[in-house]
């Protein structure tokens, strides 16, 4: 097959993991400023769907080649090499829960550590040098006071999960030592990313049992599942439960548009970065009972909740310094708590089962180690979207152009279109 690749002149992002939740809304906002995108996903927490509509969401701008490879397929990620010649990387891929890398580290040691090894060799082979990474608040560990962490704080992740980033990073610091003067790689580390893109086209889709506050939360409040459970009472902390720092979802996709701004910038003048974390917080902290108060106002009632055991592993306080972020990459979270809930709470509302493929069931989420990569050059007509909304309480948000509107959006509806489930649905417990 031909693939429709890039003129060499224009300068072509590859992004790994790019169909997942926060791959998606990032690549909304590079599509947005015009770049030439190359993803590569596996698929094994995602939908090609996503990719569909950050493409409708950033009205066709830019463009998308997306090839289903997995990363540790290095046969099958090399190819994609050679059909494209990449001015950077953003690289997403990999496997986050926390809980599964305790029963299956090799297997999460493989994915982020093994797979980050083959991206960066082809990069380096390639002689693309430019790199922005998915790091973690987690590799801080356990945090040494209740202040804001700084990006010189000391590492020390506490579980596999945490390790893996913590060992990517020192691996990237020391390819960066290894050639002064021609890597800039970037290691962002997220805190705790939330929401859904204001549309509420696209958001995040967990498989099974959310790990995570707010996905939970979110099901909880459509009807899913019962009750929150609240884990712990009696932290340190202001009313006793956890306080993390939530970040909107766009601002942190934002966040990596910054980073790539600054590579450019380094470039362009001739320079170049070596190795830099960045913080990508809010600098905020909210405990689990603001995120249950915020988002029971988006739903518009109380949502229901019981206090149980702490989680292990869980600390009481992580709250990023966000000031280097700031001072160095000119970004800034900008949306509010009630943005990051208002809109998960619309994707949840439009989306109550998640992603809807064509054939109108849910979300295949099976993974498939490729053996080969398939090319898909994304169409830009519109796919099924659910209409289903029950129990919205949100109006659909305008966007800047008809074209890319929600409600534009929901009109270019095939007729086969299948409704979800209703809210009950799909229990699992
Ligand atoms: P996600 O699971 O939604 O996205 C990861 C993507 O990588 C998915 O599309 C998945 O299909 C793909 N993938 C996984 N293994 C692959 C493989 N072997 N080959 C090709 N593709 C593969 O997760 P996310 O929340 O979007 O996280 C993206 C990155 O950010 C991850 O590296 C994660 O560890 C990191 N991170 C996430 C959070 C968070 O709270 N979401 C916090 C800190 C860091
Ligand atoms: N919590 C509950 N009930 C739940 C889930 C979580 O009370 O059902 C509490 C936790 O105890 C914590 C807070 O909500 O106080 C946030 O928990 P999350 O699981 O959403 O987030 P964590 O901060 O524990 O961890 C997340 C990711 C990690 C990542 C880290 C970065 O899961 O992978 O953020 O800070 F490293």
């Amino acid at each position: 097959m031909t693939v429709p690749s890039r003129p060499h002149d224009q300068e072509t992002i590859l992004v790994t993991g790019g169909a997942g939740f926060i791959g998606s809304h990032t690549v909304v906002e590079l599509l947005s400023l015009g770049k030439h995108l190359v993803i590569v996903d596996n698929l094994c927490n995602s939908s090609e769907e996503a990719l569909h509509r950050a493409k409708i969401l950033a009205n066709n701008n830019g463009s998308l080649v997306f090839h289903k490879a997995d990363i540790l397929d290095a046969i099958a990620l090399e190819r994609v090499f050679e059909q494209h010649k990449f001015s950077a990387c953003i690289h997403f891929a990999g496997l986050k829960a926390v809980g599964e890398s305790a029963q299956i580290p090799l297997g999460y040691y493989q994915t982020n550590v093994t797979g980050t090894l083959n991206v960066i060799q082809l990069l380096q082979k390639y002689n693309c040098r430019n790199f922005i990474f998915s790091s973690s608040a987690t590799v801080y560990g356990l945090p040494t006071s209740e202040a804001p962490i700084k990006e010189d704080a000391s590492i020390g992740a506490l579980n596999p999960y945490g390790r893996t980033k913590q060992y990517i990073e020192e691996i990237l610091q020391d390819i960066a030592v290894s050639e002064p003067n021609l890597w800039n790689i970037i290691l962002l580390r997220y805190f705790n990313p939330v929401g859904a893109h204001q549309s509420g086209i696209i958001g995040e889709d967990p498989n099974g049992i959310p790990n995570n506050l707010m996905p939970f939360v979110a099901q909880v409040a459509i009807g899913r599942r019962p009750v929150i459970s609240v884990f712990g009472d009696d932290y340190d902390t202001k009313d006793g439960t956890g306080v993390r720092d939530y970040i909107h979802i766009v601002d942190l996709a934002k966040g990596h548009v910054a980073a790539l701004n600054k590579i450019q910038s380094t470039v362009a003048a001739n320079s170049a970065l070596g190795c830099v974390p960045y913080n990508l917080g809010s600098g905020v902290g909210y405990s689990v009972m603001d995120m249950i108060h915020t988002m029971s106002k988006s739903v518009g009632r109380a949502l229901p909740y019981k206090a149980v055991a702490r989680r292990v592993g869980d600390v009481g306080s992580v709250i990023a310094d966000p000031s280097l972020s700031e001072r160095e990459l000119g970004w800034k979270a900008e949306k509010t708590l009630q943005d990051m809930c208002d809109d998960l709470w619309r994707w949840q509302t439009q989306n109550p089962d998640g992603y809807i493929t064509t054939s109108g069931t849910s979300t295949p989420t099976t993974p498939t180690p490729a053996s080969h990569s398939s090319i898909v050059t994304l169409p830009t007509t519109l796919l099924p979207i659910v209409t289903s909304v029950p129990k919205a309480t949100l109006k659909p948000i305008a966007l800047d152009t008809e074209a890319d509107s929600p409600a534009a959006f929901a009109m270019a509806l095939s007729p086969s279109s299948s409704p979800a489930p209703g809210p009950n649905a799909d229990i699992a417990f």
